[in-house]
C-alpha cells in the first residue's frame, strides 16, 4: 500500500467511519456484493454492501464473509419498503457493521434505534430541500448525489447540489457524489467545501467487481450523452445506459407495458423461486412510496428481474445497465487497491498545485496596479 502521507484526506468522514480515505464505495444492486466491498475496503475506501436486494439470509453471509476477510469497516444499504428490513437492521447491529445507508428514508423509530447501537446512518439526498429533513430524522453524513448519477437519481447537478447542501451548513459532514472517477474530482470536492466523495459507477468498473465480462463491455464502451434518465423501469427517474432494451421500454406504450410486466413477473417467479403475490406485495410497498401508476407498480415488481439478466446473468441486450454518466470517460478495470492508490496520489498532486498557484498569487497590495481595470463598456453584452 502507498505510504503516502496527505493529511487533508484525514476528514470527517475518515473520523466518523473509521476508513483510511475520505472514499465511498456505494451500494449497487448485484454488484456491491462481499467480494467488492472486501476489495474497496481493503484499499482504505467504506464501502456499502447492497443488501437492499439480498434476502436476510444472503445478507449475513455476505456480512460474515467480509468480517472474516478483513477488519475494515463498512456498511449495509437497505430500502424502507424492503419486505425484510427489520431483520436486516437486526443482522446490522447484531454484527456491529459500521452504518446503514438508504435513500427513502426509513421512519425515525428504526433511524433511532440503529443509531443507539452506534450504527452510523448515511442517507442520498438527490434535492436541496431533502437535506433538512434527512438531518433531523438522524442522518451522521449526507451523500449528495447530482442527476448524472447513476441507477436512481435526480434532476439537480452535482456541484449545484453540493452548494446548495452545503451553504446550508446543517453540521453534518457532506459527501459529494455523482460523476466521481480520479483523484482530480476527489481534490474539488474538498476544496468545495465536501468531506469526500461517494462512488457507484467507478467501483462497478474494478476486477474485482462481480459484474459479468459482457455486460462490464458496454459500460467501457459507453458514451456520456448515451446515457439517459428514463421512469419506464419502475417509475422513478433512473440513469441507465441507452440499449435495445430501454429503447424498446421507452417507447412502449401503457398496455405493451403491462404485458411486458406480466410476462416479466412470470419468468422473474420461475427464476428466483418467489410467488407472483410476494413480487406485487413488494410493488405495493414502493407505490405507497411513490406516484406510480398500476403499470408501473406491476413493472416496479419485476425491475429486479430485467436488471438481473445485464447485471447477473451477463445477458445484458436482454437487459437494463444502470448507470452514472462517468460511464463514458472510463476505460479501465483497475483493482481497487490501484484505483484508490491513484485516487490518492492524483488529489494529492492536484492539491500541490494549487498550493503552487496560491504561492504565485502576489500579496503585495501595491501589485493591484498592474490588473487592468475594465471599462463599463467592457461589460456590454
Ligand atoms: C448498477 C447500479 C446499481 C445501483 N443500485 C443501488 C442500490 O441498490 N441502492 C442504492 O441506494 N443506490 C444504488 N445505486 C446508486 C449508487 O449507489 C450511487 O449512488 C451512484 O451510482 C453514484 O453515482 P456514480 O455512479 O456517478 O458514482 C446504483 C447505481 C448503479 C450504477
Amino acid at each position: 500500500m502507498n505510504s503516502l502521507v496527505n493529511e487533508s484526506l484525514q476528514t470527517p468522514l475518515t473520523e466518523t467511519l473509521g476508513c483510511k480515505y475520505p472514499i465511498i464505495q456505494t451500494a449497487m444492486g448485484w454488484v456491491s456484493t462481499a467480494e467488492l466491498v472486501q476489495a474497496s475496503i481493503e484499499a482504505g475506501a467504506f464501502g456499502f454492501l447492497a443488501a437492499a436486494v439480498m434476502a436476510p439470509e444472503e445478507c449475513e453471509t455476505a456480512i460474515k464473509t467480509i468480517k472474516q476477510a478483513t477488519d475494515a469497516p463498512f456498511g449495509v444499504n437497505l430500502h424502507a419498503f424492503q419486505a425484510d428490513v427489520g431483520r436486516l437492521v437486526d443482522l446490522c447491529i447484531d454484527y456491529e457493521v459500521a452504518a446503514i445507508s438508504y435513500g427513502r428514508a426509513p421512519d425515525a423509530k428504526l433511524i433511532d434505534r440503529v443509531r443507539a447501537r452506534g450504527i452510523h446512518c448515511v442517507p442520498t439526498i438527490g434535492a436541496g430541500k431533502h437535506a433538512t429533513r434527512a438531518v433531523e430524522l438522524g442522518a451522521d453524513l449526507l451523500v449528495c448525489q447530482g442527476g448524472e448519477g447513476g441507477g436512481h437519481t435526480g434532476t439537480t447537478p452535482t456541484w449545484l447540489l453540493l452548494s446548495e447542501v452545503l451553504d446550508q451548513d446543517l453540521g453534518v459532514p457532506v459527501i459529494a457524489c455523482g460523476g466521481f472517477k480520479d483523484g482530480r474530482g476527489l481534490a474539488a470536492a474538498l476544496v468545495y467545501g465536501a468531506d469526500g466523495i461517494a462512488m457507484g459507477t467507478r467501483f462497478l468498473l474494478t476486477r474485482e467487481s462481480p459484474t459479468p465480462m459482457t455486460t462490464k463491455s458496454c459500460y467501457l464502451s459507453a458514451e456520456v450523452t448515451k446515457i439517459p434518465v428514463s421512469s419506464k423501469l419502475d417509475g422513478l427517474p433512473q440513469r441507465m445506459i441507452l440499449n435495445a432494451q430501454l429503447a424498446a421500454l421507452e417507447s412502449s406504450s401503457g398496455i405493451s407495458m403491462f404485458v411486458r410486466a406480466l410476462l416479466n413477473g412470470w419468468r422473474y417467479k420461475k427464476q428466483m423461486d418467489r410467488g407472483l403475490f410476494e413480487l406485487l406485495a413488494s410493488a405495493w410497498r414502493m407505490s405507497r412510496n411513490t406516484e406510480g401508476s398500476f403499470v408501473q407498480t406491476m413493472m416496479a415488481a419485476n425491475a429486479p428481474m430485467i436488471i438481473q439478466r445485464a447485471m447477473v446473468d451477463g445477458v445484458p441486450e436482454e437487459g437494463v445497465l444502470p448507470s452514472g454518466q462517468v460511464a463514458g470517460l472510463i476505460n479501465d478495470l483497475p483493482s481497487c487497491e490501484a484505483l484508490v492508490q491513484a485516487i490518492v496520489t492524483e488529489a494529492t498532486e492536484a492539491q500541490a498545485r494549487l498550493s503552487g498557484l496560491r504561492g504565485s498569487i502576489s500579496t503585495d497590495p501595491t501589485s493591484i496596479d498592474a490588473i487592468p481595470v475594465p471599462k463599463e463598456e467592457d461589460h456590454a453584452l
